[in-house]
């Protein structure tokens, strides 16, 4: 995403429905190939991850990709507003055997990095292969080194809700990416 001088305001619509759609669309026909013929756990870090797997799994489908499982664990690092990040935590198990199985984690965003890079290390070694797609990446937030292997898009260092995301629970409903707003 091109930078910009203009302050970015509270509500304002930082990634439209439609394209959101287009590049999940497009992501899941790379996945979609890329999987071809090999069995797929496709994971979700809850609760962000909702309506992406939503949209992933039904685009992945109609791309040809029809037998992946689908799991979720929970992992949080925010505790209440933007500000108190914590390391991350894991607080459940995922209910899906990934023993010697080819793995896609999918999270919302990449920010520090901490969240991804943990769970993936935690979940490699009994796993086949893990990669990882996440819907946003803020590049400049990162504080351990880590690349998703798909992403939708880059974002500046800015708060963002909707499309499953929250600002303090809430907001994840809008079909819009917007500056996240406190109400
Ligand atoms: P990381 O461990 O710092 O990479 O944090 C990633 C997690 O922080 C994501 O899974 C989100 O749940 C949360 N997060 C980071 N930035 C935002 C944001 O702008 N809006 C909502 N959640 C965010
Ligand atoms: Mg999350």
């Amino acid at each position: 995403m091109e930078k910009r001088i203009k302050p970015y305001k509270p509500g304002e619509t930082l990634i439209s429905q439609h394209r959101i759609q287009k590049r999940v669309r497009e992501i899941a026909q790379r996945i979609a190939q890329d999987y071809r013929g090999k069995d797929l756990v496709i994971v979700g870090i809850m609760k962000g991850t909702y309506v992406l797997l939503a949209d992933l799994t039904r685009e992945l489908y109609s791309a040809g990709l029809k037998t992946f499982l689908v799991g979720f664990i929970t992992a949080k690092s925010y505790g209440s507003g933007t500000v108190s990040k914590k390391d991350p935590n894991i607080t459940d198990q995922i209910d899906i055997e990934l023993k010697n199985r080819n793995v896609l984690m999918v999270d919302d965003i990449v920010d520090t990095g901490k969240t991804l890079k943990t769970v993936i290390e935690s979940l490699k070694k009994k796993t086949l292969s893990i990669r990882s797609f996440v819907l946003l990446s803020k590049d400049e937030r990162r504080e351990v080194s880590f690349e998703p292997d798909y992403y939708g898009f880059k974002i500046p260092n800015v708060w963002v809700q909707g499309y499953g995301m929250d600002t303090d629970e809430k907001g994840r409903g809008n079909r819009d990416i917007i500056i996240g707003e406190y109400e």
